[in-house]
């Protein structure tokens, strides 16, 4: 069948986007960009911000308008929204023909194959969730861990690759246990499950034999990321018992002797990457979360030249009172020491983080403590979200969203502008060095926009001139004129800059080399 799939939200969707799209291909389904002409359309949907849930509303709104017109689609909707919905969805939009949580892909092609053979299924047979399954055990939640061999049986094929698949996401922790209040994350991807660091290394070796030059390790906590080898399953965070036995909480099991299976630790697996798969340009990894940051992890970025000197961080607010109500573990001193750490420790490191502004009861002294954080730390760029109420969150149930929205725009604004001169002070600093870039796009300006007071200005505008755009191992975006024709051939390659300019959001610099 002909499938039409689209993605919301995170990396972590992307991946799962990729892997989906891989399992259908290799089962015979084809896909195509335009959903007017697909027989099946697939959302992949997040449910961190209300925003996103609208975007994908509407999307199925305009299917069933379709289905209603007598078109005969499958209509199918996977990822948080479903799991964190279930089948109350179904009832409400009669239109979706099946329903696949975001724990649960694995089952995806058999409720496709269903859809397509019979239409009025009863509900529990159009849905594949993780329901209440998705917080039991982590040990249980692990052991049946069937996604295991959707990510072990990623496909990745040369013959369509245009530069573009250079780069992948590998997948080393599922879930999160942190519970953050506003966040429906542990609701909709379930406790937190560490891959085995043998596939997760087989991964990227097979990724780079294909041609893959930059692999980004994702998890939701990933620096959380901790494997006890010779059992079956690793929890979050504590010392896996031995199979069949269980640890009492003075750390011994039910033998009486202390558990002494071997670890990996998210500093080893880095270390191991890096050194087993030395084909792997750039091995970077996303997103950490402050509070578990080892000096080890800090030591193997430093000392493995190829694990990219780049940090995405959230603080997610500069007030401890905010920070305590959204249970975030940390106090803001905690977070400046851990980025001057990080930034002592990692040669040329770059910041990047994300903030909620307008959670609930943020006092004006509140925000003011967040645009302080802000200026204090060399933050490259963060991402800034207002506050969303998520249903299914301890925020939603306890704390009333008293922000009104304009108070959150004009704090979230505020912020932008606050950002946009600390990136610019940083991206300065890196006027006059020469860096490698991985080119992903390549631009040309057309010579029917002319810059409108008629003066061109070498980098302002860059008429009817090709340009190279991409990122350095800090993931800081740059940006370099081309004059020998179209530069495709270089997407996927990376190249030498001198840089020579700096904006808020990227710097601009001459091409030394063609990769
Ligand atoms: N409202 C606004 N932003 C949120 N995020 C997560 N949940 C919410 C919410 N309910 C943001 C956090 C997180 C990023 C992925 O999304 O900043 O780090
Ligand atoms: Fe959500 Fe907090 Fe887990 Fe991040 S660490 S996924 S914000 S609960």
């Amino acid at each position: 069948m002909r499938i039409y799939l689209e993605t919301f939200g995170c990396q972590m969707n992307e991946l799962d986007s990729q892997l989906v799209r891989g399992q259908l291909s290799c089962l015979g389904h084809t896909f195509t960009e335009d959903p007017s002409i697909a027989e099946v359309l697939l959302y992949n949907t997040c449910s961190v911000r209300e925003h996103a849930e609208q975007k994908a509303y509407s999307r199925i709104g305009i299917v069933g308008q379709r289905k209603r017109a007598g078109e005969h689609l499958i209509l199918g909707v996977i990822g948080c929204m479903a799991e964190r919905d279930g089948l109350d969805m179904l009832v409400r939009h009669p239109q979706i023909d099946l329903l696949c949580g975001p724990g649960e892909l694995d089952k995806l092609p058999a409720l496709i194959d269903n859809a397509s053979r019979t239409h009025d299924l009863p509900r529990p047979d159009r849905a594949a969730l993780a329901g209440n399954k998705s917080r039991r055990t982590a040990t249980l939640a692990a052991a049946d861990d069937d996604l295991e061999s959707l990510d072990l049986a990623r496909m990745f094929d040369p013959s369509t690759d245009d530069g573009r698949h250079r780069s992948a996401y590998v997948r080393i922790t599922r879930g999160c246990n942190k519970f953050c209040t506003y966040c429906v994350v542990p609701r909709t991807r379930g406790a937190e499950v560490h891959r085995p660091p043998d596939h997760i290394v087989a991964e990227c070796r097979r990724l780079a034999d294909a041609g893959v030059i930059e692999v980004t390790l994702l998890g939701q906590t990933v620096n959380h990321y901790s494997y006890t080898h010779g059992v079956a399953v690793t929890l979050s965070g504590t010392e896996a018992p031995q199979v069949g036995a269980a640890v009492r909480p003075n750390g011994r099991n039910d033998s009486g002797s202390h558990a002494t299976a071997r670890k990996t630790t998210f500093a080893g697996l880095l270390r191991r990457i890096h050194e087993e798969v030395p084909s792997l340009r750039r091995i970077r990894f996303l997103t950490s979360y402050p509070r578990d940051f080892g000096l080890d992890a800090l030591e193997a970025m430093r000392d493995c030249p190829r694990i990219c000197p780049y940090l995405h961080a959230p603080a997610q607010s500069g007030s401890n009172r905010i920070l305590r109500l959204m249970n975030r573990g940390y106090e803001v001193e905690e977070y400046v020491d851990f980025a001057h750490r990080a930034i002592e420790t990692v040669p040329d490191l770059c910041l990047a983080g994300d903030f909620i502004v307008g959670f609930p009861t943020e006092t004006e002294a509140d925000f003011a403590a967040t645009v302080d954080l802000v200026q204090r730390l060399p933050f490259k760029n963060n991402f800034i979200f207002k506050y969303s109420p998520r249903p299914g969150t301890v925020a939603f149930d306890r704390l009333p969203d008293d922000i009104p929205d304009e108070v959150k725009r004009a704090r979230n604004n505020r912020l932008l502008a606050v950002q946009a001169g600390v990136s610019a002070r940083v991206h300065a600093g890196w006027v006059g060095r020469t860096v490698d870039v991985l080119v992903d796009t390549v631009r040309s300006v057309p010579k029917a926009n002319p810059a409108p007071n008629g003066v061109e200005l070498r980098w302002e505008r860059p008429v009817g001139r090709w340009q190279v755009v991409g990122r350095t191992a800090g993931d800081l975006i740059v940006t370099a004129p081309f004059d020998a024709g179209n530069p495709s051939h270089l997407i996927g390659t990376i190249v030498q800059v001198q840089l020579e300019a700096a904006r808020p959001l990227l710097l601009l610099g001459t091409l030394l080399t063609d990769g």
